[in-house]
Formats: C-alpha cells, sequence, structure tokens
C-alpha cells in the first residue's frame, strides 16, 4: 500500500502551491490511513512553510504546475517551491498557568559535589563577566543591551546539547551500545534554541561586535565544554543546568520589564507582535504579541534547566524519563493544529492591547 507521505508528495508534483495539510487531507479522504496514522506520520503535514509565514494561503485553489508561476517542482529546489516543508519538531505547547508557575518559582540547585560547585562557579563566573560586557543591569535595562544579549545567549545555549548529542551518537556507534534515548532530548534542545534565535533574528538584527561575540563564545566554550564531556558528561549536563538557570534569570527579568510601564524595554516592546515564526512554533493565536513569545521562551529555558539537573545525577545508561513527554507534546501540538486551536498564552493580555489601540 502507497503511504501517506508518497501520496502527498505525488499530488505535490502536480499541485506545487498546495499546502501540505491540504494534500494531507486530500490523501487521506476516503481510506482510514487517516485515522489509523499516529502522530508520528502526520507532524510534518501542517508545519509547512505556509503555516510560518501567512496561514491564509491556506484558501490556495488546486493549481496545475504548467498554469503556476512556480518553478517546475522535479527542478525547484524546496525554498523555491510555495509548500516546502520545514523540519520542525512539535514543541511542547506552554499554557499561561504553566508559564506562571514558572515565573513564581524560579528554581535554582544548590551545588553538593566537588564538580558541582566548580561547574556553579564557573558558570556565575561568566554569567557576571557576560552582564558586564553587554552592559545588562536589572533595572531600566537599555533595549540594545537586550538585543545582543539574547542573540549571544541564546547562539551559545544551541551548543552543549547537540555536542552531548554528537558524543552520544559517536559512542553508540563505537561500542555498538544503545543509547537509552537521550540523543532525541538533546537534539531537542539544541533546535529548541537554534529556534529561539532565528525567532530573535526575527525582532532585531546582530551587529559588527555581536557576531563577533557569537563566534568567540561558540570558537571558546565548545572545545571546553567537549573535553570536560568526555571525562565527565554529569558534569556538563550541571554547567547547562546552571546556564538554564541564569537564562531563566535574564527572561524573568525582561518580562517584568517589558510589562512595567515606563521602562525603555516596555515602550519598545510592548506594543510589538509576536513573529510569524513563534506562533506557529508555540502555536499562539493570530493576535499573540512579542511578550507571549518571550514567555515561552522563558518556559523553554526552564525545561531545559530540570531537563539538564536531570541528566546530571543520572548514570549515562539510565532511561532517559523524557521520552514519553516528548511523545505527549507532539499529540497535544498536533491535536491543536488539527483542531485549528491556539494557545491560551497571553490571551487576556492581548485584548486589553486591543481595546487600548
Ligand atoms: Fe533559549
Ligand atoms: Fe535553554
Amino acid at each position: 500500500m502507497v503511504s501517506i507521505q508518497a501520496r502527498v508528495c505525488i499530488r505535490r508534483l502536480y499541485h506545487p502551491g498546495v499546502p501540505s495539510t491540504r494534500l494531507a487531507t486530500k490523501c487521506c479522504q476516503g481510506t482510514q490511513d487517516f485515522k489509523g496514522a499516529s502522530f508520528w506520520n502526520v507532524r510534518s503535514f501542517h508545519v509547512g512553510k505556509e503555516s510560518l509565514e501567512d496561514e491564509s494561503k491556506d484558501n490556495t485553489t488546486l493549481v496545475h504546475f504548467r498554469e503556476s508561476k512556480t518553478p517546475h517542482p522535479l527542478l525547484a529546489k524546496p525554498h523555491q517551491q510555495g509548500n516546502a516543508e520545514l523540519s520542525i519538531s512539535l514543541n511542547h505547547i506552554w499554557s499561561e498557568e504553566e508559564i506562571q508557575e514558572r515565573l513564581d518559582n524560579l528554581y535554582q540547585h544548590r551545588p553538593k559535589s566537588l564538580t558541582d560547585k566548580i561547574m556553579h562557579r564557573i558558570m556565575w563566573s561568566l554569567y557576571r563577566s557576560f552582564n558586564w560586557v553587554t552592559g545588562f543591569k536589572p533595572v531600566n535595562t537599555p533595549v540594545r543591551a537586550v538585543e545582543w544579549r539574547l542573540i549571544v545567549l541564546e547562539s551559545f545555549a544551541g551548543v552543549p546539547g547537540f555536542m552531548a548529542a554528537m558524543f552520544r551518537h559517536f559512542r553508540c556507534l563505537r561500542t555498538l551500545q544503545r543509547d537509552h534515548g537521550w540523543i532525541h532530548t538533546l537534539l531537542e534542545e539544541a533546535e529548541n534554541e537554534r529556534m529561539h534565535l532565528l525567532i530573535c533574528m526575527k525582532m532585531f538584527k546582530a551587529g559588527f561586535v555581536t557576531r563577533c561575540l557569537v563566534i568567540g563564545a561558540q570558537v571558546l566554550m565548545t572545545p571546553f565544554l567537549a573535553a570536560i564531556y568526555v571525562v565527565n558528561p554529569g558534569a556538563v549536563h550541571r554547567f547547562v543546568g546552571y546556564l538554564e538557570e541564569t537564562a531563566c534569570l535574564t527572561y524573568a527579568n525582561i518580562i517584568h520589564q517589558v510589562q512595567t510601564k515606563g521602562t525603555p524595554l516596555n515602550e519598545a516592546w510592548a506594543h510589538l507582535r509576536a513573529p510569524g515564526i513563534a506562533k506557529a512554533y508555540w502555536k499562539l493565536s493570530e493576535d499573540a504579541m512579542w511578550i507571549d513569545a518571550l514567555k515561552c521562551m522563558f518556559a523553554d529555558e526552564s525545561n531545559h534547566r530540570d531537563v539538564n539537573h536531570t541528566f546530571a545525577t543520572m548514570n549515562s545508561d539510565d532511561p532517559n524519563p523524557f521520552v514519553s513527554k516528548h511523545r505527549k507534546d507532539a499529540a497535544v501540538a498536533w491535536r491543536l493544529d488539527s483542531q485549528g486551536l491556539s494557545a491560551d498564552v497571553g490571551c487576556h493580555k492581548t485584548l486589553e492591547v486591543k481595546k487600548k489601540e
């Protein structure tokens, strides 16, 4: 039997302008496949380029490729096709209540072992230096200081997860042994940080100095973390746990300032809409604001904090306790999408802003 994906691909050759969701629905009509298919099978159908940029294109009519202006589907590269799919994993869809609960409880791990204390000391030294370099202060922070801080922070935060996944992957290949489910969570974290960076880049640009800092942080910190990971993987997870604690503090502070009238961040950011890519990623409502995206970023960081502090306490051959959570998250995101619903993050505040406008 031809799979749903294969049928979608075949249809796409003839209807390049039609969104994936629609093709998938068409392909599944009259079959039992759609009901039987798990969300893993259909997850790629509804996170296409059209959902990131313009959901209104969903009304596209069926047009044969010969009559459309898009390049021939067999010759066109993915980005030249109107319905090119982006590979984005389905993130946890945060609710307003979950985010508020996490904002109210900024957990900080108390170092116990010598390794914990060393990692804690290194991380907080880096944090204070970073504050000094970026000119970050907790009150009335200049907008520019926050912008380049977020770009540097997010670009560096994507390193450890990917590096740890790489080490575990190679170890599996080398020792002919299984991974016990860690790699997926680590890659998911790396992708999540990369999405944070992409979302920030939609809101502000990186100058020359910021780009130098990004490169410097990657060049210096990657070998440092890799060297520690070879000897003591738990120490790196502990370090990342502390790094995420500082990220939580930063985001909580930024959210507070954006919501506090009279601050530079309130004036600059309170009225900004969330970019389309953020709305698609966290399933935010069409009216979502930039502050809603910041809240979701904060919640993601708190999740990284908890995951890494957990990994730090585990043996490397312990089964990953977060595997079932990924499945549940993907199911929730898929159901929201398939029912045309969105997360409740910031909805009432968004409405308040709309009324004043
Ligand atoms: Fe992040
Ligand atoms: Fe993070």
